[in-house]
């Protein structure tokens, strides 16, 4: 899909990955709604992206991702592009789980992600077409001790973004999925979890987000199923 004059909701835009992709489609012409929870940070942003809005909304509370993809339809008229980026990690032994976070984590990295799909979707289909990325993780194809069930979450929403490409296709929606390898954002230091779970990446030594952000674009443009950070992950997803 082309990027100039589209316009894109992009979740987790208040920080990292999300914001640098929203750097990266509002420096190729397109509008984007900037979602997040940190108002402020959206607010900052959306006076450095010319045709940006500020939605501050929480994943995790399915009516308020919903009125964000409202609010977001309603201020352009439509939406070409949905990036579903916003997501946290959670480090635990598997005996130390505890099941609350346990269902944070997934309702923000799994289902937040399908509500918005369901609400914008519709929209997509009446429009023609659109395109969805979804962005997973390396850790879905990894056993990595403590990250369990930032793991299963990632693999969930493997699951259920090819099982959209398929159904979509014929609606001319794509759906594509991003595997980031250790980037250096605030992504480490936003885990949930105890302190003494420790981090399990040097993050201030990984990939950049604005190279994330360039996969994205790319996603968008190209429509392909998955884009790897590296070719150990794709050679770990057998892709
Ligand atoms: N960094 C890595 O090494 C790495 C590797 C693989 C995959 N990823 C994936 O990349 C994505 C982006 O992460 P990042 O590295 O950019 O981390 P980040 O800097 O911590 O950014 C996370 C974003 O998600 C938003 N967010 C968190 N909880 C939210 C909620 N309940 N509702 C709405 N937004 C929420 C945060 O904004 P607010 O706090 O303002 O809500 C922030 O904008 C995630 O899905 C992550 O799993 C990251």
């Amino acid at each position: 899909m082309e990027i100039q004059d589209r316009v894109f909701l992009v979740t987790g835009a208040s920080s990292g990955i999300g914001l640098a992709t929203a750097v990266a489609l509002a420096g190729r012409g397109a509008k984007v709604a900037l979602l997040a929870r940190s108002g402020d940070a959206l607010e900052a942003l959306s006076r450095r992206l010319p045709g940006s809005f500020p939605i501050p909304a929480d994943m995790t509370k399915f009516d308020s991702v919903r009125e964000a993809v409202g609010a977001a339809h309603r201020k352009y008229g439509h939406i070409d592009g949905l990036v579903n980026n916003a997501g946290r990690s959670y480090a635990a032994a598997v005996e130390e789980i505890e099941p609350e976070i346990f269902e944070e984590i997934f309702r923000l990295n799994v289902l937040g992600p399908i509500v918005a799909m369901q609400a914008v979707i519709p929209l997509m289909r009446a429009q023609g077409g659109g395109s969805i990325v979804n962005v997973n993780s390396g850790t879905a194809f990894m056993t990595v001790p403590r990250y369990s069930v930032y793991a299963a979450s990632k693999r969930a929403l493997l699951g259920f973004s090819l099982t959209a490409r398929a159904e979509l296709e014929k609606d001319r929606i794509v759906v594509s999925e991003i595997y980031p390898f250790i980037t250096a954002t605030n992504f480490g230091k936003n885990r949930m979890g105890k302190p003494g779970a420790g981090p399990a990446a040097n993050y201030a030594d990984g990939d950049t987000a604005e190279f994330v952000a360039g996969l994205i674009v790319q996603a968008i443009e190209e429509g392909q199923a998955q884009y790897f950070a590296n070719d150990r992950l794709r050679k770990m997803a057998g892709a």
